[in-house]
């Protein structure tokens, strides 16, 4: 019986070493160790031995039962220990390898001229409101002292929505709307899209955008409204840049003005960039008309204020020199990639 037993180790053992995977190494035990396995099988043979080998036999199987396990358990961890380092091996990262480059989208330089003016009047106490695009007439023309006969309104193709409603045509009438609101001091700008119903070509386009600004408080002269537009053009264009106000004509302000700033490409001498006139104009601004301050029930007597507005896509265009409009707006990514 114990030579027996001794073959059974040495066939386990062989088996033991050429089992790969786990469901092998349960199979095994099983086979000998399991319930109507072969070891138990030969211990139940033990009735027919004598009194005498009984225990020395029991004992030898019951070494040998140890035995089986332990190697059993041993060559479970090797399995084990194995498989982890081949999974390792497997998700062995190489951080030599050159990197996935993603393509980075970037602001559009509309939205990065506007985030710098928006910083510049944030810096100077200013709000930043917004209006309505479809707008009513009286608050596009009307309330801004462009009645309805006024050669003004030929000058802007209004996109008519019915008499009374329109795509306003400038981010004036956010003037009015903020004046009906908030009682002075007021100091805002508004930003946003305006319409006009002309044609596409490489200077006008039904669509663009302009920012608007206004200052409303007891005292306020021309002086601040220069020192204003002094210090964003110096911010936008450089601390030497030479500032020139033109007098001009708006209905909604008296006086009122262009602002031309010397060209920053030529300083002056005449080039293509201002096209030979050594100014660029810029915006244009003036002081609030007291019709429009009373019609928007603020009382002209006790208050004065001043109001500029500006196109974006100019002021863009003049910095970097871009001849056409279009390419705001046909979003071609060589043309984008360079701001
Ligand atoms: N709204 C004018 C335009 O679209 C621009 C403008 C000029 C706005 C003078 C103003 C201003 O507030 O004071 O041509």
């Amino acid at each position: 019986m114990k030579e027996q037993l001794e073959s059974l180790r040495k066939r386990a053992e062989e088996e033991l070493k050429g089992t790969m995977d786990r469901q092998g190494l349960e199979g095994l035990r099983i086979k000998y160790l399991g319930k109507r396995g072969e070891l138990t099988a030969i211990l139940k043979q033990m009735r027919s031995l004598s009194e005498q080998e009984r225990p020395v036999v029991g004992q030898f199987a019951n070494e040998l039962r140890a035995l089986l396990e332990r190697e059993l358990a041993d060559r479970a961890a090797e399995l084990h220990e194995a498989e982890t380092a081949l999974r390792l091996k497997r998700e062995e990262i190489d951080v030599t390898m050159p990197g996935k480059r993603h393509a980075l989208g970037h602001r559009h330089p509309l939205s990065l001229e506007l985030n710098e003016i928006k910083e510049i009047f944030v810096g100077m106490g200013f709000d930043i409101v917004s209006g309505p695009e479809v707008e009513y007439d009286y608050y596009n023309f009307e309330a801004l002292n462009i009645p309805k006969d006024h050669p003004a309104r030929d000058t802007q193709d209004t996109f008519y929505i019915t008499d009374k409603i329109l795509l306003r045509t400038q981010t004036s009438p956010v003037q009015v709307r903020t004046m009906e609101k908030q009682k002075p001091p007021i100091r805002m700008i508004s930003p946003g899209r305006v319409y006009r119903s002309d044609a596409v070509d490489a200077t006008h386009s039904p669509l663009f955008h302009q920012i608007e600004g206004l200052v409303v408080d007891r005292g306020i002269t021309f002086a601040n409204l220069k020192g204003t537009l002094e210090t964003l053009i110096r911010h936008m264009y450089g601390e030497d840049s030479v500032v020139r106000f033109r007098p001009h004509h708006f209905p909604f302000t008296e006086p009122s003005a262009e602002v031309d700033v010397q060209c920053f490409s030529c300083h002056g001498e005449g080039c293509r960039l201002c096209k030979g006139e050594g100014w660029i104009e810029i915006l244009g601004c003036g002081m609030v008309h007291p019709k429009v301050l009373s019609n928007c029930g603020i009382d002209p007597e006790e208050y004065s204020g001043f109001a500029f507005g500006m196109g974006l896509e100019r002021l863009v265009m003049r910095k970097y020199s871009i001849d056409d409009l279009r390419l705001f707006y046909e979003n071609d990514v060589r043309f984008l990639n360079q701001f």
